[in-house]
């Protein structure tokens, strides 16, 4: 991988239009020449710097966030490497328009903004026939596949094909934060359907307009889905993305001990989730053995969070007992216990010995929970007198509202700080600005995956390692944690600042690939500088003379 081969190129329009390759009115005179390109292009040479500088022009004259998410996928259609430049060097400007909250909006009027398709599309008609989908493909090296089927989209449920654009975004972040190469990459939608009433009659909805496939026949899809990426990218690493709960955890269990796999929504969000645990002890000076869990929210999020924080309790000397007794959960039907008759496999395992109750501030009386997690989807669920008696009970409450995108999330950051007397560590699953309280600055945390999916993978890659396992998630956790400097613990981050992630996913790519030597699970010996062979893979958004 690295960067492109210039010798691959064509010429002439067909290289204008090839956004791997093409540089736009950035060409010099003599590739013009040599490229058939003259006449082509408007006479004066322009440097990527004064690309740049048009393209941020534009899009900031832009009158909202869908309209910059719009063009910057145009510019990403035309000249990747231009889009990832722009994307690396302003960062905190631009993730939340590829990504949450904007990708979330874009994913709702996806019929309505659709220009052009990326990625593969592969519906339930296509059954019999995938990897004649998959074979059509262009790039043959691909290293990384998302894959959704639209159910549950961030927060936002159903939105069926419309979907595409979480796959899209979320390997836009593999590029910009650990430097896969663009042309690694592939987007997928399965598209079985949709029970989403609004896009069933939509005119101009992209997907089936039916019912969703389910049993049997979706699980043969899903099957034949991975067989024909199998064979056709043996080296690829499928992240499942965005499924709803009750196919996640059934496909996550069916291939994670087969195959090179793993569910960002379950395993990734764990890993941010848990490196946010082990920072905000380093904030209040506790104990990872000492704490306790309070989850709202009891699906994908919530209960990989869970399992992850039993691995960590685990390691911190409990038995998986007694570190199970620590995670509570209330769901929409109100704390998580063993009475009740209606949980599936999974809330059954965190089912604690309690009485049912629904009422949150009589729990937390109870519990006296150390942190609290909100995964459930359900925005404002962190009411004012539950962020109060979490400052009651605890001197530094945590507070993770994760639910995607804002307009989901369980509280605000500023809610958080001020019911809490500015007490509160406090993350979020999508982007807050700085919180001023009593005149102290208070920078809430983002627990975005993309510190961790973008270095876990660069690691499978680097090492070929044939599996994704539990134990290269916590240790990206811990290589998260150590990356805050003293000094930004101070501020109330818990992450850090994600004009950083390049540095952590190379880290985080290191351990995990290390992880994979030491178990026998890396395609070949360990090369004698690890580091070295890393970043070689890592794209560079820089053009190459083509002369
Ligand atoms: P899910 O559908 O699997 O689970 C949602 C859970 O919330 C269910 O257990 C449901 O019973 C529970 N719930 C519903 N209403 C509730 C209420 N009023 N009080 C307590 N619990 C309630 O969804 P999943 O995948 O777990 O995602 C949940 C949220 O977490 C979404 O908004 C998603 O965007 C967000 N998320 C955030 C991530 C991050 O910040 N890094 C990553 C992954 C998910």
């Amino acid at each position: 991988m690295g960067n492109v081969n210039p010798t691959l190129f064509r010429s002439g329009p067909e290289l204008l239009h090839n956004p791997l390759l093409n540089k736009g009115t950035a060409f010099s005179l003599e590739e013009r020449d040599a490229l058939s390109l003259r006449g082509l292009l408007p006479p004066r040479v322009i440097t990527m710097q004064e690309q740049v500088q048009r393209v941020l022009e534009n899009l900031r004259g832009k009158p909202n966030d869908l309209d910059k998410y719009v063009s910057l996928i145009a510019l990403q259609d035309r000249n990747e490497t231009l889009f990832y430049r722009i994307i690396l060097d302003h960062l905190d400007e631009m993730m939340p328009i590829i990504y949450t909250p904007t990708v979330g909006l874009a994913c709702q009027e996806y019929g309505q903004i659709f220009r052009r398709p990326r990625g593969i599309f592969i519906s339930s008609n296509d059954a019999g026939r995938v990897a004649r989908n998959l074979a059509n493909w262009p790039l043959k090296d691909v290293r990384v596949i998302v894959v959704t089927d639209g159910e549950r989209i961030l927060g936002l449920g159903d939105l069926g094909a419309n979907g595409m654009g979480i796959p899209v975004g979320k390997l836009s972040l593999y590029t910009a934060c650990a430097g896969i190469h663009p042309s690694a990459c592939l987007p997928i939608t399965i598209d079985v359907g949709t029970e989403n009433e609004r896009l069933l009659k939509h005119p101009l909805y992209i997907g089936l307009q039916q019912r969703r496939l389910r049993g049997e026949a979706y699980d043969a899809l899903i099957a034949e889905f991975v067989e024909a990426v199998q064979s056709l990218f043996p080296d690829a690493l499928i992240q499942f993305e965005d499924f709803a709960n009750h196919n996640a955890f059934r496909i996550l269990n069916k291939y994670r001990n087969s195959v090179r796999t793993f569910n960002d929504d379950i395993q990734g969000t764990a890993a941010v989730a848990m490196a946010g645990i082990y920072s905000s002890l380093r904030i209040t000076g506790r104990a990872l053995a000492d704490q306790r869990l309070l989850f709202f929210g009891a699906g994908e999020a919530g209960m990989g969070i869970a399992g992850l924080v039993v691995s960590a309790l685990m390691e911190a000397g409990l038995t998986a007992d007694e570190a199970r007794k620590r995670c509570w959960f209330i769901d929409s039907k109100g704390l998580v216990v063993q009475s009740r008759t209606d949980l599936t496999d999974h809330k059954r395992t965190f089912a604690q010995d309690a009485a049912q109750n629904s009422d949150p501030l009589e729990v937390l009386d109870a519990l006296r929970p150390t942190v609290l997690i909100g995964a459930s989807g359900m925005p404002g669920t962190f009411t004012a007198p539950i962020l109060r008696k979490m400052a009651d009970i605890n001197e530094r409450p945590v507070v993770f509202a994760l639910s995607n995108p804002t307009s989901k999330s369980e509280c605000t950051a500023e809610e958080a700080y001020t019911h809490t007397n500015g007490r509160a560590v406090f993350a979020s699953g999508s982007p807050y600005k700085p919180v001023n309280f009593e005149g102290k600055t208070f920078v809430p945390g983002q627990g975005n995956n993309a510190y961790i999916f973008p270095g876990v993978g660069l690691g499978v890659i680097a090492s070929g390692s044939r599996l994704v396992t539990d134990e290269m998630f916590l240790s990206a956790a811990k290589v998260l944690a150590s990356a805050l400097s003293e000094s930004e613990l101070a501020t109330g981050r818990i992450y850090p600042p994600f004009t950083r992630v390049r540095e952590v996913s190379t880290a985080i790519a290191l351990v995990v690939a290390g992880i994979a030597y030491d178990q026998g699970l890396a395609a070949g010996p360990r090369p004698a500088d690890l580091e070295a062979a890393v970043r070689n893979l890592m794209f560079e958004p820089v053009y190459n003379s083509y002369v």
